[in-house]
């Protein structure tokens, strides 16, 4: 079990990195916390208007839980790159850093998916894509793409170990969006780009 304890620290240090935090306060924007929704993701960082950091963001935030797989994988084999994956996704929503107050998940999720079984996060980001050209809601596009994620990957993949960890990691991403839930229901959810929703 060291291994283990190991693999799910590594990936937790990696995840706990905030980019989006990180990258709008070395621009100048102030604490992405004080802004819109207040969480620290790529879609409220597209809500301080800059579009490059927005994409930073997403890139930083999917590519540590990639990073956390791979080299986890690489070293110490396929389980361990499932731990790692856990470790980066627990990193990113419960960072130490930020008294554990972290993100909503939706792109580490992709990034530990790219890693694991790249197919997959293609799909991911194909129904992400086709939800909110229908709808325009971040959240709404991420809460469908994470339900067929894990039935895809243990029913239509056959990876049986990765789809039960995608159980998990699809029920914190779904715990982590109640407030986005809840708006949802009320229709007050604001579009991709709409600057007026207010901290929850
Ligand atoms: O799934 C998208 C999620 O990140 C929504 O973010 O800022 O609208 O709560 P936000």
């Amino acid at each position: 079990w060291p291994y283990y304890l190991a693999a799910l620290a590594f990936g937790y240090l990696l995840g706990s990195i905030p980019f989006g935090l990180i990258l709008t306060r070395a621009a100048g924007h102030g604490d992405i916390r004080k802004i819109g929704s207040g969480n620290i993701g790529t879609t409220n960082v597209l809500r301080t208007g800059s579009k490059k950091l927005a994409a930073a963001t997403l890139l930083g935030d999917a590519l540590k839980g990639t990073a956390a797989v791979l080299v986890a994988g690489h070293f110490y084999g396929a389980e361990m790159a499932l731990i790692a994956g856990l470790g980066a996704f627990l990193g990113h929503l419960f960072p130490v850093w930020l008294k554990f107050r972290g993100g909503k998940g939706v792109a580490t999720y992709i990034g530990i998916l790219l890693g694991l079984y790249w197919p997959m996060a293609l799909i991911f980001c194909a129904i992400w894509i086709g939800m909110a050209l229908a709808f325009r809601y971040s959240s709404l596009s991420a809460l469908t793409a994470s339900l067929v994620t894990p039935a895809a990957l243990y029913f239509g993949f056959g990876h049986i170990q990765t789809g039960e960890m995608f159980v998990l990691l699809s029920l914190l991403l779904w715990i982590k969006h109640h407030e986005n839930i809840r708006r949802l229901v009320r229709g007050q959810e604001s579009k991709i780009g709409q600057k007026s929703k207010a901290p929850p």
